[in-house]
């Protein structure tokens, strides 16, 4: 398939569910047939920006980093799907400005669902002091102000959200929605 590629730039405070409803896009489209590759926060801290901490330097270096691989990507015809928290709304305006194709997904929950899930326990780690400038609790998040798509955990299942996503892909002329029944991709 000779694909016009995008950059999906999912943002979203830690715990929102980026990584679970990228992952739930990115096994989709594969099994469609597109050309996916999925940056993710946690496994790009652990190659790409090994080293880097949380400082709004430190994190705008990672953005950056994760902002022009997949502008390389999304131009050679690849889905480049993106989850880290990318907490800076100018650091974010700057990776769309730069990239033909950007569509960003701000994954919504209030900052106590996410304390609630504590999928890593670092919230509790937070509150207790343990770990400095950790986003939501001691340190900013600034929401998208134009957001393509808005998933509101809180309420959509991780299958409407995917879908959601799916769907303005669709409208923006990125992608063909297939209407395979779920069980079998
Ligand atoms: S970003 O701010 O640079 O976009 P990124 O998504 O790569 O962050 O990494 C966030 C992940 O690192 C979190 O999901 C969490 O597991 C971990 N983490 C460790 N320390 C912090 C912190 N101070 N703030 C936010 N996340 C942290």
């Amino acid at each position: 398939m000779n694909n016009k590629g995008v950059t999906l730039w999912f943002t979203g405070l830690s715990g929102s569910g980026k990584t679970t409803i990228a992952k739930e896009v990115e096994r989709k489209l594969k099994a469609w047939g597109y050309k996916v590759e999925r940056l993710d926060g946690d496994i790009v801290r652990t190659n790409l920006s090994k080293g880097l901490g949380f400082s709004k330097e430190d994190r705008d270096t990672n953005i950056r980093r994760i902002g022009f691989v997949a502008k390389l990507l999304s131009r050679n015809g690849v889905v480049a799907i993106t989850a880290a928290i990318s907490p800076y709304r100018d650091i974010r305006d700057e990776i769309r400005q730069m990239t033909e194709s950007f569509v960003e997904v701000y994954v919504k929950a209030p900052l106590e669902v996410c304390e609630s899930r504590d999928v890593k326990g670092l919230y509790a780690r937070a509150r207790a002091g343990e770990i400095k400038n950790f986003t939501g609790i001691d340190d900013p998040y600034e929401e998208p102000l134009h957001a393509e798509v808005v998933c509101d955990t809180q309420t959509e299942s991780i299958e409407e959200s995917a879908d959601q996503v799916l769907a303005v892909l669709e409208n923006l002329g990125y992608i063909q929605v297939q209407e395979v029944p779920n069980h079998k991709i």
